[in-house]
Formats: C-alpha cells, structure tokens, sequence
C-alpha cells in the first residue's frame, strides 16, 4: 500500500477503523494468523508497534533481524521474502533502504506486504498515524475526517522524507493546506508537483500553521559524492530550529508533531518537544491502533 494511490474512500475506511482500535475495538481480529517483520534498516517506533499491534490481534510475530539473517551471506531479498513466507506467514511488514523494496517483494510472494517505510519514497503507516493525531487534535475525527481549513507546515529535510510523502498524500487529500518549509536543497520547488506550497522562510508562515510538523535531517540519506544539503547544523537551526521562541509564534492551540527518531537540539529542542503543543507521544500511541487497522485492512479480517 501506497498512501498516494488510496482513494479517499478507503483512506477514511483506515481511520475509522484506527479511531474504532483506540477506542479498545475488536482485540481478536487476527487470532490463528502470522505476522513477520523484515525490517532491513534500523526501526524503534515502526517495528515494535507493528509488534504490538499484531499481538493486540491475536497474531503470532515472527521477526527477521536484518544483522542476523542470512542475507548477510548474500540472499536476496526476494529469496528471503519466499523463505519466510513458505514458514506458514500471512503477512510480511518490510522496511528498507531501497524505495519500492516491498513492491518488490509484493511480487514475489502471495501473502499481504505492507510498507513499514521504503528509502525516501512512502511511510503509509506513519502517513496514517501523523493524520489521525492532527484530525483527533482538530476535533475532526468524524466519519469524513474533513481537515479542509487546517494549514500543515512541515519542517526540515523534505526532499529526503518518506514520512513527508505519506503525510502530504494523506492530509492533502482529505482537504489540508500544505507547506513545505526548509532550506531549498531540502524543500526544493518540484515538491510543488505534490500539490504543496514551498517556502524557506518559516518565520514568515510560522502564524499561519495550525500543526506543524518537525522532520529530522536525514544524514544517512545523503549519500556520499552528493553535495551538502546545508552549510552547517548551527546555520540550520538558525533558520528551521523549532526552538521556544519560535513556537510562541505559532496560531494559539496550533500543534508541534514529529515522527521520531528526534534530534533534540537540532530540528527541536527539549521544552517544545516536551510542551504543551507536542503530540508527539500521541503519534506513538497512534501507531500501534493505526497499525492494527493497517493489518486488518491488509488481511480483509
Ligand atoms: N517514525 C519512524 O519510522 O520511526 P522508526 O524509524 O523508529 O520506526
């Protein structure tokens, strides 16, 4: 699953049935099924809700870990997918590096892939958590999750950031305004083509956002031979820092998220992330009921 290519039918389908989760809904959806995690890059938050979410359902986990596994001896994604699936396995739940990994693996076997995050291309998952916090936050999380009216600024390394795909393909298509905000190696025009707007100057739209979303500047996405993104952390955080003084100038009751991992004292310091604003152990506590939609959705139970 893409969140891109969800009607808006079945993306309020999804939040309906994260909203029924968290309201303690069906807890035996799953009983009698196998879940496997092939995570093939680092995860704390992604891995362990999946985790969570599928034993809320009665599943079995099983987990493959990326540093143990034999693809360290040269086997092949695609002969790593056959092999757990051939186990007796439902539904495999695959992170990587490469964008479209588990599209990949979609083809190779029969049993339901979801997306746990792939390269800089999609974070379904995470797209589904972030806008359910922000609609439950705005007190619009009723059957059309309408969030016209609702301006999302989301902040940092956007050009490298599957979660902000996810997020402006979800948000953006239940109504949201969207802003792209960061310095232009990061937020480069051609997000425009997302049906975003683009600034570099988030003081001058700081005013104007009623949730503002923090992203982490994604260093192992940069690759090496590519030039720099920006001049320096200390410059960036000049500019892009949600510090304190720049959160007071946010609309009043406007809210701070971030996906996690976070870098306090680079993109966000401690006093907002810790604040008042912050909904960011909301967005945690979200994962693990978007994710149990996400797997009964994927497994039609
Ligand atoms: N937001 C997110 O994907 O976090 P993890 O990398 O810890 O899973």
């Amino acid at each position: 699953m893409q969140l891109r290519d969800l009607g808006v039918g079945e993306l309020t389908r999804l939040l309906n049935m994260t909203r029924e989760h968290d309201l303690g809904g069906p807890s035996d959806a799953l009983r009698g099924r196998v879940v496997a995690n092939l995570f093939l890059e680092d995860s704390t938050r992604t891995r362990l809700s999946f985790t969570a979410a599928a034993e809320r359902l009665g599943a079995r986990v099983l987990d493959l870990v990326a540093g143990a596994s034999s693809m360290n001896k040269g086997e092949s994604l695609a002969d790593t997918a056959r092999t757990v699936e051939a186990m007796g396995v439902d539904a495999l739940v695959v992170r990587a590096r490469q964008a479209c990994a588990p599209h990949e693996v979609a083809r190779q076997v029969q049993c339901a892939v979801i997306n746990a995050g792939d390269g800089r291309h999609e974070h379904p998952t995470q797209g589904l958590l972030d806008t359910y916090t922000l609609a439950r936050a705005a007190g619009r999380d009723q059957r059309a999750w309408d969030l016209s009216g609702l301006t999302v600024g989301i902040v940092g390394d956007i050009a490298a950031s599957r979660v902000a795909r996810s997020a402006i393909a979800a948000m953006g298509a239940l109504g949201a305004r969207l802003i792209c905000i960061g310095p232009a190696p990061m937020a480069p025009r051609s997000l425009e083509s997302l049906g975003c707007a683009v600034t570099h100057d988030l003081d001058a739209v700081a005013g104007d956002l009623d949730a503002v979303m923090m992203l982490r500047i994604q260093f192992e996405r940069h690759g090496e031979g590519r030039a720099a993104p920006i001049a320096s952390v200390r410059e960036y955080r000049e500019l892009y820092a949600l510090t304190p003084e720049r959160a007071g100038r946010l609309k009043a009751g406007a809210i701070v998220m971030h996906p996690g991992p976070m870098n306090r004292g680079v993109e966000i310091d401690a006093e907002v992330a810790d604040g008042a604003r912050s909904r960011i152990i909301d967005q945690v506590r979200a994962g693990v009921v978007a994710r149990m939609a996400t797997l009964r959705w994927s497994l039609s139970a």
